[in-house]
């Protein structure tokens, strides 16, 4: 399997970038065609399980995969059962759950064609794949751009794969028309693709920060710093946000298909 990525990223992302992405993995669950109670639900690329979390709250059964296991094992006992495995060749057999989702995994892959057939395979007749990825627009990303400005003052350089990341794999899906192209290309009935902001509530420069600092690209670079300078970097991105503060809207494309 690819290198992990997420390796070091399991303690921010669940105490920091979940304040962003906890409201929309509730947000992608809440889009479902039919009511999801009693229902076994993949949970692909489930990180450190939001959007495990957002399926329970609405009575389903989820299953999580990842490839990180690191990901997996936060907070594994009050998790739904997990297996590690690639997106790309789903350790499942055809037609083995009910329903999936993808929250902000597609964008990981090379490619998502196969990775949205691979959803499609394992998933029974009329079930729903709902997926989401961040839209490839930057507009919006001023304030954040502070942010990701004070941490490269402080040495910081991305990791080679945050580039593949964000100029080759990521904007395959970025728009509401490559992802449902890459949908009905994988055999999917596209019922909704859209693209637009998302209500995340996030309104706070702390909350910000904190999202932006949990992701994985500076997870293994920030756990090189110790405590203090942790603490420094971080008042440095909240003075240079603060004055700037506005409620934080990412642009997210969001697929709601069922198989056919
Ligand atoms: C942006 S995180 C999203 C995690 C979670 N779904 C959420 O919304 O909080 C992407 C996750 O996808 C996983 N991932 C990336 N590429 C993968 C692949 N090819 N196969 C399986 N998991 C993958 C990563 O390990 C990571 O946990």
């Amino acid at each position: 399997m690819s290198e992990d990525r997420y390796a070091a990223a399991a303690a921010g992302w669940a105490t920091g970038a979940a304040r962003v992405y906890g409201p929309l993995a509730t947000q992608l669950v809440a889009a479902t065609p039919h009511p999801l109670a009693g229902r076994r639900v993949l949970d692909a690329g489930a990180g450190t399980g939001l959007a495990s979390a957002a399926l329970r709250t609405v009575g389903a059964r989820p299953v999580a995969l990842d490839r990180s296991r690191p990901m997996l094992a936060r907070d594994a006992p009050a998790r739904p059962p997990a297996v590690v495995g690639a997106l790309e060749a789903l350790p499942l057999r055809d037609g083995a759950v009910d329903d999936a989702v993808a929250a902000f995994a597609l964008n990981h892959v090379d490619e998502p064609v196969a990775a949205l057939a691979e959803l499609a395979r394992v998933v029974r007749r009329g079930g729903a794949v709902l997926a989401t990825v961040a839209a490839a627009t930057t507009a919006h990303r001023a304030v954040r751009d502070r942010i990701d400005a004070v941490v490269a003052d402080a040495g910081f350089t991305p990791p080679g794969w945050y580039a593949h990341l964000t100029t080759v794999q990521a904007p395959q899906l970025g728009s509401a028309p490559t992802m449902g192209a890459a949908a009905r290309a994988a055999g999917l009935v596209v019922v909704d693709v859209t693209e637009r902001p998302a209500d995340v509530g996030v309104e706070r420069a702390e909350d910000l920060v904190d999202y932006r600092l949990g992701q994985a690209h500076v997870a293994a670079w920030l756990a090189g710093l110790s405590a203090g300078e942790r603490a420094a970097l971080r008042r440095a991105a909240l003075d240079a946000v603060a004055p700037v503060m506005a409620p934080y809207r990412p642009p997210v494309v969001t697929l709601v298909a069922r198989t056919a």
